[in-house]
C-alpha cells in the first residue's frame, strides 16, 4: 500500500508509545491511538503519521477513527482534562451547574488554566451516576477517574 503521509515527525515520547506496535496491522489502530493519547494527552500529526506508517494504515482511515471518539484529541491540550457529560440524563441531573462551576474556576470549556482544561462530553456510559464526569491525566501510566 502506498501511504501518503504528511511531513510532521513524532516526538520521542510518541515514538515510545508506538514502539510496541511494530509489525501490527489495522486491528491495532485503536490501541495505538489510545497509547499515544494516553501517554501524551493528544495525538499530533507526527504521531498519526507514525501510527499509519507502523501499522500500514491509510491516514484518512486513522484520522476517521481518531476523530470519531470524543476522548481522543487531535489538537494539543493539557495533560489533565475533565470531561463533563452534558447528554440528556446528566443534563436533567444538573450537568449545567457542573459546567458553570468549572467555567468560573477554570475558564470556558476548552480553555486551559493551571495545566487543566475541561470539555463537554457526550454520554460517558454511566448515566446512573448522573451528572457524570471523567477526569483524565495523561502520562505513563495515564489515569482516569469517574466522578
Ligand atoms: S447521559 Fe451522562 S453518562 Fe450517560
Amino acid at each position: 500500500m502506498d501511504l501518503k503521509l504528511l511531513d510532521a515527525v513524532a516526538t520521542r515520547e510518541e515514538r515510545d508509545a508506538v514502539a510496541g506496535f511494530a509489525g501490527g496491522g489495522r486491528d491495532r489502530l485503536l490501541p495505538a491511538l489510545h497509547a499515544v493519547n494516553d501517554r501524551v494527552g493528544w495525538i499530533s500529526q507526527g504521531a498519526l503519521n507514525l501510527i499509519c506508517e507502523t501499522l500500514h494504515v491509510p491516514p484518512a482511515d486513522a484520522y476517521g477513527v481518531a476523530t470519531f471518539y470524543s476522548l481522543f484529541a487531535l489538537e494539543e491540550r493539557p495533560e489533565r482534562v475533565v470531561h463533563v457529560c452534558t447528554d440528556l440524563a446528566c443534563r436533567l441531573k444538573g450537568s449545567d451547574t457542573v459546567c458553570d462551576v468549572l467555567t468560573e474556576h477554570v475558564g470556558a470549556a476548552g480553555k486551559a488554566r493551571g495545566g487543566v482544561t475541561w470539555l463537554r462530553s457526550p454520554c460517558l456510559g454511566v448515566c446512573e451516576r448522573a451528572p457524570a464526569a471523567l477526569t483524565f491525566q495523561a502520562g505513563d501510566p495515564a489515569t482516569a477517574e469517574l466522578l
